[in-house]
């Protein structure tokens, strides 16, 4: 059992702070907002992500997980001390550090005990040399310390899942017995802890995050091909899946990747890149590719309604992914705009997100259910797969509808199906004419010699 504090309680430090606590160890997690610290007081969350309310309620219940504004007070006996900020893109998509200066400032007049720092926020390549610069400057007198790099790889929507069960674990540091001891906090995980320096630990997570964007980029590249030579991309994935070398994760196509930090982090990457003197022109397509998603809605919508003046569209599903609220760089959000600039009326509907998605469409009206959401709508376009949407009654959609078109951005329906129920059915990569033949058929090994 160890002493934690955690610096941030947003959507990193709050599942990292009371997971680590569930594992056993007290911690105190600090957020300077002081509305923040009250409502998790009170046993409410900030943020939505299933089974986080209950992991906090068991722990606080326990003794073990505390919230405070109070740096004194979460770093009282603690040995470590995890920054879990925020980094949000600045001008140029420079990560803006602020956040990280003033907890390293904070940190460094508050400790009154040897402490080992761990950058859990993703920060750019030389970040934990500075905050190490940063916290020796500012101590009034020199206390032992360490860095260490400890980039997070969490999903929303199972990041306690993630943080449970990581495939990996990876610290940096220049100091070995530091990186020795946030090892031996993760031990339990059971995970591959990967031990480098404090650069290479930070490139890490920009690489892991930089080449699931390009998976992303390149299947809707695949999609767009498709498209024109009448090959249905969902097929395609599921064939190139099967080989080992490529496998089968993150090749779906649609609307392109959303969310706090694929766009920040490839955009801080080719930003780091370009400052460095290289040409990230794999970066640049990467992000080309991801805008165009969204994009070609728009134009296959004119294509199909023309003037979209006055055109009501339905937007079914409003966060970046499901099985969470989170709209930052959603989909939805992109083509709600473009679609308000040419005058349509945007109708939404998300399980989750209704009351998020307020902030960033304010024009929006926000629909009961998927059938309000259809009623008299002249399109519908599919911006997020919440598994709900799968079980539609289609028929019902389709008559309440003022003219059955649907863009489909997350292949969640099968499009002979959908013709067949008289939708107008846009899929992303999936060809217009129908072969009739659309599943993968999987048959045993063949034994070999035949
Ligand atoms: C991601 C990383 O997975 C995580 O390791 C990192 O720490 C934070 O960023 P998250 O943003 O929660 O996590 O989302 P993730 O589930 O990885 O999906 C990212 C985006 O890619 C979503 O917008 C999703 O819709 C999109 N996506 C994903 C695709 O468009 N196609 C795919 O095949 C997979």
């Amino acid at each position: 059992m160890k002493n934690i504090c955690v610096v941030g309680t947003g959507y990193v430090g709050l599942v990292t702070g009371t997971c680590f606590a569930d594992l056993g160890n007290n911690v105190v997690c600090v957020d300077i907002s002081q509305e923040k610290i009250d409502m998790l007081r009170a046993g409410k969350m900030p943020i939505y992500e299933p089974g986080l309310e209950e992991m906090v309620e068991r722990n606080v219940r326990a003794g073990r997980l505390s919230f405070s504004t109070s740096y004194e007070e979460g770093l009282d006996g603690a040995e470590f001390v995890f920054i879990a900020v925020g980094t949000p893109s600045g001008v140029d998509g420079e990560a803006d550090l602020r956040y990280v200066r003033m907890a390293a400032e904070t940190i460094a007049h508050t400790m009154t005990a040897p402490l080992v720092i761990i950058n859990k926020s993703t920060v750019p390549v030389g970040t934990g040399d500075w905050v190490a610069d940063i916290v020796s400057r500012t101590q009034p007198q020199h206390i032992d310390f360490a860095v260490v790099s400890n980039p997070e790889f969490l999903r929303e929507g199972s990041a306690i899942a993630d943080f449970l069960s990581p495939d990996r674990v990876v610290l940096g540091s220049l100091n070995k017995d530091a990186a020795e001891k946030v090892a031996q906090l993760h031990l339990a995980l059971r995970a591959p802890i990967v031990v480098t320096d404090l650069r290479t630990a930070e490139m890490i997570k920009y690489a892991s995050n930089a080449f699931l964007a390009t998976r992303i980029s390149f299947i809707n590249e695949i999609a767009a091909i498709c498209e024109e030579l009448g090959a249905d991309v969902k097929e395609v994935a599921a064939g190139m899946g099967y080989d080992k070398r490529i496998g089968r994760y993150f090749l779906d196509a649609g609307l392109g990747y959303g969310g706090s930090c694929f766009p920040k982090d490839v955009l801080a990457l080719e930003h780091m890149a370009l400052v460095h003197g290289t040409h990230p022109s794999l970066l640049r397509a990467v992000m080309d590719i991801n805008r165009d998603q969204r994009r070609k809605v728009v134009h296959r919508l004119r294509q199909e309604l023309g003037r979209l003046q006055d055109k009501r569209i339905g937007l079914l599903g409003l966060a970046f992914k499901p099985n969470t609220d989170d709209m930052r760089d959603a989909p939805a959000v992109e083509i709600g705009n473009l679609l308000r600039s040419e005058g349509a009326q945007i109708r939404g509907y998300d399980p989750v997100a209704m009351q998020v998605a307020a902030r960033y469409l304010p024009d929006i009206i926000l629909a009961e259910d998927p059938y309000d959401l259809a009623q008299d709508c002249d399109a519908i376009v599919v911006c997020t797969e919440w598994n709900e949407f799968r079980h539609l009654d289609l028929r019902r959609v389709q008559a309440s509808m003022r003219l059955p078109v649907i863009f489909d951005g997350r292949n969640i329906y099968d499009p002979a199906i959908m013709s067949d129920l008289g939708f107008r059915y846009h899929g992303v990569g999936r060809s217009h004419h129908i072969n009739g033949f659309n599943d993968v058929l999987v048959t045993p090994a063949m034994p070999s010699g035949l």
